[in-house]
């Protein structure tokens, strides 16, 4: 049977690096590729084989429903979603701005929640899901604030949801990286004169952390969190009061 994997944020960065790794490792062997960049979309996708690009701008309405119909017509039967598109925003609440905070909202929770929830009625048993979490989920983050926040709603709902579906014998692995070289430092990087970490440290590899997050999902573990940094702060976020964890970000960090 195909195993099929459905993998938002598949134009760079870590969901285009999930897209080869899951092939290499034969984890799956089909592909349903979502994103904006279509003609990024098609280049993974000539590359890969055996893969259906759907470009959609997850933060609209219509492509759920886009989705969900693509999905339904299709009768697909899905054995990984990887849920990767999101962005964040360097920036305290003037400089984020209205628009960018619900961008982050609508693309960081709410189509987090509305692709996985399209999703499962399709996914078949043994399957997994990963949701894509942060280092930054654990803590409170001045200067960071809804992109963190949005990312502490992806961990508890992915804890939530991972309960709730036991009996479907579909795992919930949420992926919490630290910093990683991709689109992503880029994309937050504020206007000149906004605080913001300017050489965050450490930078990991796409590739290290992809295949640490697969062989968590494989084993059907809840959490992936990354390089020593990442679970040193993931202990600390166990130990110590939101002011103390985030004074450290603005002394250490910012
Ligand atoms: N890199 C890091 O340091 C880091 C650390 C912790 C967590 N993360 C999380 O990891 C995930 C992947 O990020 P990345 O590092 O791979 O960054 P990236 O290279 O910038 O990739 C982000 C992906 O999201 C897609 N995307 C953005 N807006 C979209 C929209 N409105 N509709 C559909 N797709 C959209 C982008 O594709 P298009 O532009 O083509 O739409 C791209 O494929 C994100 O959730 C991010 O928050 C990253």
């Amino acid at each position: 049977m195909e195993r099929l994997a459905v993998i938002t944020g598949a134009s760079s960065g870590l969901g285009r690096e999930f897209a080869r790794q899951l092939k290499e490792k034969g984890e799956a062997d089909r592909f349903l590729l979502i994103a904006r960049r279509r003609d990024r979309l098609e280049a993974l996708a000539d590359e890969l084989g055996n893969a259906e690009v759907l470009p959609l701008d997850l933060c609209q309405e219509e492509a759920i429903e886009a989705y969900t119909a693509y999905l339904e017509e299709r009768k697909l039967e899905v054995f990984y979603l990887v849920n990767a598109a999101g962005f964040g925003k360097f920036g305290d609440y003037r400089h984020v701005g209205a628009e960018a905070s619900a961008a982050m909202i609508d693309l960081n929770v709410k189509a987090t929640v509305l692709i996985t929830h399209a999703t499962l009625p399709h996914m078949v048993r043994g399957g997994h899901i990963i949701e894509i979490g942060s280092g930054s989920c654990f803590t409170p983050l001045p200067h960071f604030n809804v992109y963190a926040a949005s990312k502490s709603f992806v961990l508890h709902y992915s804890k939530g949801l991972r309960e709730e579906i036991k009996p479907l014998g579909v795992s919930v692995t949420c992926f919490c990286p630290g910093w990683v070289e991709t689109e992503f430092l880029g994309v937050a990087k504020p206007e000149e004169g906004v605080r913001y970490p300017k050489n965050p440290k450490p930078l990991l590899k796409a590739k290290k952390v992809v295949s640490y997050a697969i062989s968590r999902a494989r084993r059907g573990k809840m959490l992936a969190v990354t390089n020593w940094y990442t679970k040193l702060q993931h202990m600390l976020f166990k130990l110590l009061p939101d002011r103390i964890l985030t004074w450290l970000w603005l002394k250490t960090v910012l």
